[in-house]
């Protein structure tokens, strides 16, 4: 499909649209009440990995949505602590249902699973090296096609500098995408802040990768015919500065 510039905006802001969510007045009470919702996130910088019941990898899911992914992702992976971040509590709420509906279908406990509101855009403000994290799932972020947007892509060097503070060395960034721009311009940024790419397909449902948990937006777009982009990024060391000589 082939979008003339003012198309591709009017398509997107039509989609930005049909994102805004309904106010669900359950969501709050439900979340506060939940054994898996964080209240104050802030508050536990630094301690992430002690608030699972056991001590194993931490993943990250930022911008989880109605939680299709982390629901999933959490009961296959026992063995990993899932942290899912979105700003919109309406959002929190349906994926706390989804988290609470997967697991009692296979009559398990979701301990590995946890779920919070924060702006990602303020991430420094709850993770901190201390927070050593394995993994980062970024699924189907707003993709911020303005020009004077794009610094709030979840996927900038704003943000890419402030996740590197918290991934571990040699950890991971799984980006899924269907915005062709975003993708592109995403792989500048992920080579601007020291990332590697490890494995990159413009095409996943026929690229033969596996394991893939498809989220709300990958089938709604791919039900469009809309190619689905995935790349793995790793963290790589940055060289270091050269000390300034104090003398000169
Ligand atoms: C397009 S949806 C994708 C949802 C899901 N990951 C999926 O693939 O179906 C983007 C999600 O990111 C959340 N989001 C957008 N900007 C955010 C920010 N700055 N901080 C936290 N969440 C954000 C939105 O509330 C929304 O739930």
């Amino acid at each position: 499909m082939v979008y003339n510039k003012m198309e591709y905006q009017l398509k997107t802001d039509w989609k930005d649209n049909n994102m805004r969510i309904r106010h669900k007045p359950w969501a709050r009470p439900e979340l506060e009440a939940s054994q898996f919702f964080v209240q104050d996130p802030d508050a536990f910088k630094g301690k992430w990995r002690e608030q699972f019941a056991k001590e194993q990898p931490l993943y990250i899911e930022l911008g989880c949505g109605k939680g299709g992914f982390i629901s999933q992702a959490a009961y296959l992976n026992p063995n990993v602590n899932f942290l899912a971040i979105d700003i919109k509590f309406e959002m929190l709420g349906l994926a706390r249902r989804n988290v609470s509906k997967v697991f009692e279908e296979h009559n398990a406990e979701p301990k590995n699973v946890l779920l919070t509101a924060h702006n990602i855009e303020r991430i420094d403000l709850m993770l901190d090296e201390n927070d050593k994290t394995e993994r980062i799932y970024i699924n189907f972020c707003n993709p911020w096609p303005r020009p004077k947007h794009k610094k709030r892509r979840l996927t900038h060097t704003r943000q890419l500098t402030n996740y590197r503070k918290f991934l571990v060395d040699g950890g991971e960034i799984h980006f899924k995408t269907d915005d062709d721009e975003l993708f592109a311009e995403s792989l500048v940024y992920f080579k601007e802040c020291g990332f590697e790419i490890k494995y990159i397909t413009y095409d996943l449902h026929n690229s033969g990768y596996e394991p893939n948990i498809v989220t709300e937006h990958e089938k709604m777009f791919s039900d469009e015919g809309i190619k689905i982009k995935f790349l793995i990024a790793q963290k790589t060391v940055l060289p270091q500065k050269p000390e300034q000589d104090p003398q000169g």
